[in-house]
């Protein structure tokens, strides 16, 4: 057991994520740990931590550093939803963290869909991996990388410019196992409130939380490249984009670069 996954137990209050704990001091990538502890059979709550990823992964193909000091942590969902539904959880967790992050004193916000931004630099990113079959969810594995007490000389040259850390902002360490136990206790009573609620709470939050939104962006997505004011979230965490012609892009996953204010 690590020391971050030995100080994390006794924090926890939550019903099921991090009650079976899984802590490495380094690991390829606590994601594709994650994904084969589901297909194994780990029970929803499930968490993998690691001191240090030597192949973590992030979104689109990209990869996502590994340097110590910071938290690098996968949830095994196993959520009763339909498939279909499943996109709805990436602004579940994009709001918890967002939370969990401005609890440690740190004014974060989301950037669609579910980067989280301090001052335009990246803290965290998250990466949402699912597996179902037509008619039902077998697991949702949820990736999240937070910048908490890591130093930016240990990222690649190619995100020093664009990233921050907790500790770069706050201007003192952050406990790792506090941060990670809001993160859970976040993600788990939002996933309540989505069961029970639907999306319609998720999205009012997000609509708080979010970065994006009245920016101007530009989207780039498997369509290619759209430039306009970001206006809302739909009904399932789509960004809606208001093209300088008045049309509307519907855009469901992507990347959005800011441009400038409006
Ligand atoms: C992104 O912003 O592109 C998403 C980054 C997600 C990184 C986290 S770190 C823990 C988990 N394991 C991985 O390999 N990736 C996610």
């Amino acid at each position: 057991m690590t020391a971050l996954g030995a100080a994390l137990p006794p924090l926890l209050r939550t019903r099921a994520l991090g009650r079976t704990l899984v802590a490495h001091e380094e690991i390829g990538s606590t994601n594709d740990e994650a994904i084969r502890l589901a297909r194994e059979g780990a029970p929803h709550g499930t968490v993998v931590l690691a001191e240090r990823q030597t192949a973590g992964r992030g979104r689109r193909g990209r990869s996502w550093a590994g340097a110590p000091g910071n938290v690098f942590l996968s949830v095994v969902l196993r959520p009763d939803l339909p498939p279909r539904r499943a996109p709805e959880l990436v602004p579940v967790v994009a709001v918890a963290a967002a939370e969990a992050v401005r609890g440690a004193g740190v004014d974060a916000g989301i950037k669609w869909p579910n980067d989280l931004l301090v001052g335009g630099r990246k803290v965290a990113g998250i990466l949402t991996e699912l597996s179902a079959s037509a008619e039902r969810i077998q697991s949702v594995v949820v990736g999240v990388g937070v910048n908490v007490n890591g130093l930016g000389a240990d990222l690649p040259d190619e995100v020093r410019a664009t990233a921050t850390s907790l500790r770069e902002v706050l201007g003192r360490d952050v406990s790792r196992a506090e941060l990670v136990a809001a993160l859970l206790e976040r993600l788990e009573g939002w996933l309540d409130r989505h069961a029970a609620g639907g999306f319609a709470p998720v999205r009012t939050r997000y609509r708080e939380l979010s970065a994006t939104l009245g920016t101007r962006v530009r989207l780039i997505d498997a369509d290619g490249t759209v430039e306009g004011v970001a206006e809302d979230i739909d009904e399932a965490g789509g960004l809606l984009l208001r093209r300088d012609d008045g049309t509307l892009e519907r855009a469901r996953t992507g990347d959005v670069t800011s441009l400038r204010s409006v």
